[in-house]
């Protein structure tokens, strides 16, 4: 391969964007990746470089270099619309010729990942600093003293254990959620009886409706057919949604669990008559931690972790998730999953 082609190719195919100015801040060359992410109607080459770039940071030291017409190569962080790029200027002296090279490294996914983790970090630590608080300060108060009447030890030990519980509730959670993400709990998928997995969990339920006043029923046609699926995850998804229909749901109102086949699918839906969901929160319910109300959420013991590993689920089904809310009337959780041939 002649050196021309190589030179050529290099600057085609990489996924940097590299931008050439002359002495005056014009264009001289851009390559492709550049022109997609800056894209200019009507060619780049001549056009001053304020025509093409919008971010002051990087406009305010490209001048700079222009007026010392030297000096070393600087690396920036740029953000530019809705995107970040890393930016790397650098200097080229040819005798009295003056120019500067442009390589901008995209790095939106990066940033979008680091703020991930960080909310992550930030979220987890106030959600264990709630109970932890309270745990310290019923412990502290009991050992000042308080410990000495048995009805307050006992009722400050409830609430001690209380607490407790939904410490470990909320690293169980934590724990499928990461071990989904990292693929570690992997789904194994085998011909299942969905409508047995409804009527059974249902069941499982019972007790916790009656004692809220809520009626609870599952529909499940005969002729159903198997699903493809993980028993274990399905049910920790059917779970984690009635869980919610329930807590969800005041006294008096009615929770229906249905499944019915669909071509090719069979789907369940989980049907309440609870408080419903605003509309403006019904797209993040899935995210980890997102509560409509999060003093509500937390008085039931939640995390706002439940649907997050509902989601996941159903994505390692190949699955659909969906939701259809209104407020002061209820909601419906529905999912679909492969049906058996
Ligand atoms: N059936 C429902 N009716 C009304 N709101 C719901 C329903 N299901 C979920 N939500 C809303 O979505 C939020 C997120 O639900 P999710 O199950 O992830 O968390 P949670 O129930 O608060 O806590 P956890 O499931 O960890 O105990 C809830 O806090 C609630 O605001
Ligand atoms: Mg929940």
């Amino acid at each position: 391969m002649g050196k021309n082609l190589i030179f050529e190719t290099i600057p085609r195919e990489m996924h940097t964007g590299v931008v050439a100015l002359d002495k005056n801040g014009c264009a001289l060359y851009a390559n492709p990746f550049f022109l997609k992410s800056f894209p200019v109607d009507g060619g780049i080459e001549g056009r001053p470089v304020a025509e093409f770039v919008k971010s002051e940071r990087l406009l305010q030291s490209v001048g700079a270099f222009l007026e010392k017409k030297g000096g070393k190569s600087e690396d920036i962080e740029i953000s530019e619309g809705n995107r970040f790029f890393s930016v790397r200027i650098v200097p080229i002296k040819d005798k009295a010729d003056f120019s500067l090279m442009l390589f901008l490294q995209d790095i939106t996914e990066e940033k979008r990942v680091e703020t991930i983790k960080r909310d992550f970090v930030a979220n987890v630590s106030h959600e264990l600093r709630t109970p932890l608080a309270s745990i310290k300060g019923y412990s502290e108060t009991l050992l000042d003293g308080a410990m000495d009447d048995r009805e307050t030890l006992r009722e400050f030990l409830r609430v001690i254990d209380r607490h407790a519980t939904r410490m470990s509730r909320l690293i169980d959670d934590l724990l499928i959620l990461s071990r989904l993400e990292s693929h570690q709990m992997t789904i194994v998928s085998s011909p299942i009886d969905l409508g047995e997995l409804v009527t059974s969990t249902v069941k499982g339920f019972e007790k916790q409706s009656r004692d809220k006043g809520i009626t609870l029923s599952a529909a499940v046609p005969d002729d159903l057919p198997k699903a493809l699926g993980d028993r274990d995850r399905l049910e920790q998804v059917m779970v984690n949604l009635l869980d919610n229909a329930i807590k969800y749901t005041p006294s008096g109102g009615s929770v229906i669990v249905s499944a019915a086949r669909e071509d090719g699918i069979v789907r369940v839906d989980v049907v309440d008559t609870g408080i419903g969901i605003p509309a403006a929160d019904i797209s993040r319910v899935f995210e980890r931690f997102y509560r409509v109300d999060k003093a509500r959420s937390r008085e039931l013991g939640g995390t706002g972790l439940g649907l997050a590993i509902v989601k996941h689920i159903i994505q390692g089904h190949n699955g659909k998730l969906s939701v259809e809310s209104a407020p002061g009337k209820g909601s419906v959780f529905s999912f679909s999953i492969e049906a058996c041939k």
